[in-house]
């Protein structure tokens, strides 16, 4: 059992606390921190949290507690991160970790310099399906990854400081990017650097100074690209999809309205139907249990094991750096129209990995480019002469 101090009762506090108090699970959320107390009244009524406060040190220093999560508007998070790292309790924070790179490396500093458990609550990393996925990756059923394209997209974030630059750190790209970054950085390979990013973006719909839409992609050092799709504009509901193209094979992860679930309703389901839905008439696309479907479940489980056990989790304060340095970078793309390196000064991954290159032996002299059964029932072969380069192709 886990008791924890909550910092923030918005809709990822909510979110959070239901995940946490689900089905027959004994952690708790302990102390709920809002700024007004009346919210924290409520919050603690409606999901039995025996402690309120409206002092965020009071919280994290809270004798019974044993983590801190923080669910607070992205400024706010380096402020929480080191009242939980000088209080020594374990913190565990959702994304993205800053505001930008240089807030996100103090975090993990402090925490490291502290000897806390931290945790990067990136919960698209948990979802069931790309739980199953990774590790189809890790087996070997695609080959070597080559591709990954990770698209979020919704109507548009629903509290203001969402839309306010200084408060946020910028618009989706810092809000959705960094789930796609982590994504696609989780099927390429922890390990190998992201070297570069190229990034287009720009604000089409919204009187805001941040950007409401942008496409870009992460180069890693071994070739592979990590492209993310973001978008605040988009109608219809939250598209949250992924595809791995690999050497040796593809995944298609659909999360949100495409899931299985289809509905119509003519008269209309009351109420809410699922996160970001636009309308509960005609056809609907409900979530059978949202919180298992966007990862929440499964990332508090090894989270919270992982703090019992003294081991690290899947995503950490490390993970959180690495994806703003990347989103930093993307932000330099955007405004220089060039490739802009990632600056990582702080990296634990492999150097000097090579570049995918999985040329497969046809007979001594020629290396296969590619083989395919044609209408007539024949098959081409098209080969590279190893020594002269010459490309020749053959029939069977
Ligand atoms: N999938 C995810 O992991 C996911 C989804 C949504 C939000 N988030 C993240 O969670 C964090 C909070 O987002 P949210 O959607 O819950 O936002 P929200 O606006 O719904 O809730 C924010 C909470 O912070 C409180 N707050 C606002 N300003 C404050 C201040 N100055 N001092 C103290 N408290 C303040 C609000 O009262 C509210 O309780 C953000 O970092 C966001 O990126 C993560």
């Amino acid at each position: 059992m886990v008791r924890i101090a909550l910092l923030g009762t918005g809709l990822i506090g909510r979110f959070y606390t239901e995940s946490l108090h689900g089905k027959r699970s004994s952690d708790r959320v302990h102390v709920v921190y809002s700024r007004d107390s009346n919210r924290a009244a409520d919050f603690a009524g409606q999901h039995n949290i025996p402690k309120t406060t409206t002092n965020i040190h009071e919280a994290v220093n809270d004798p019974d507690v044993d983590a801190v999560i923080i669910g607070l508007p992205n400024n706010l998070h380096e402020e929480a991160v080191l009242a939980a790292a000088a209080a020594g309790k374990a913190v565990l924070c959702t994304k993205p970790l800053g505001r930008n790179a240089a807030e996100a490396l103090r975090m993990l500093q402090a925490v490291e310099a502290a000897g806390v458990f931290h945790g990067y609550l990136e919960d698209l990393v948990y979802t069931p399906k790309t739980l199953k996925a990774l590790a189809s990756v890790k087996s070997g059923a695609v080959g070597d990854v080559l591709w990954v394209r990770s698209r979020e997209t919704h109507p548009g974030p629903h509290s203001d400081w969402f839309w306010d630059k200084e408060q946020s750190g910028g618009g989706a790209i810092v809000d959705m990017g960094c789930h796609c970054i982590e994504i696609a950085r989780n099927f390429i390979g922890k390990d190998i650097r992201p070297v570069e990013v190229m990034c287009w973006a720009d604000t089409l719909v919204h009187p805001i100074e941040a950007e409401d839409h942008a496409v870009g992609m992460v180069k890693y050092e071994n070739g592979a690209i990590g492209q993310f799709e973001v978008s605040w504009a988009f109608r219809g509901g939250m598209d949250l999809r992924d595809e791995v193209a690999g050497t040796e094979g593809t995944i298609w992860l659909n999360h949100w309205l495409r899931t299985g679930m289809e509905m119509f309703s003519a008269g209309g389901q009351s109420g809410y139907v699922a996160e970001k839905a636009e309308s509960n008439t005609g056809w609907l696309f409900p979530v059978g249990d949202e919180a298992v479907a966007l990862g929440y479940v499964d990332m508090f489980a090894d989270v919270l094991n992982a703090i019992e056990q003294q081991k690290a989790p899947l995503e950490d304060f490390y993970d959180g750096y690495i994806v703003n340095a990347i989103v930093d970078a993307a932000y330099a793309s955007v405004s220089s129209r060039q490739w802009a390196p990632v600056d990582l000064p702080v990296w634990r991954g492999r150097e000097g990995v090579p570049k995918i290159g999985a040329h497969r032996e046809y007979d001594a002299d020629h290396l296969l480019i590619k083989e395919e059964k044609m209408p007539d029932g024949t098959t081409k072969i098209i080969l590279r002469h190893k020594q002269t380069g010459k490309i020749s192709q053959r029939t069977a």
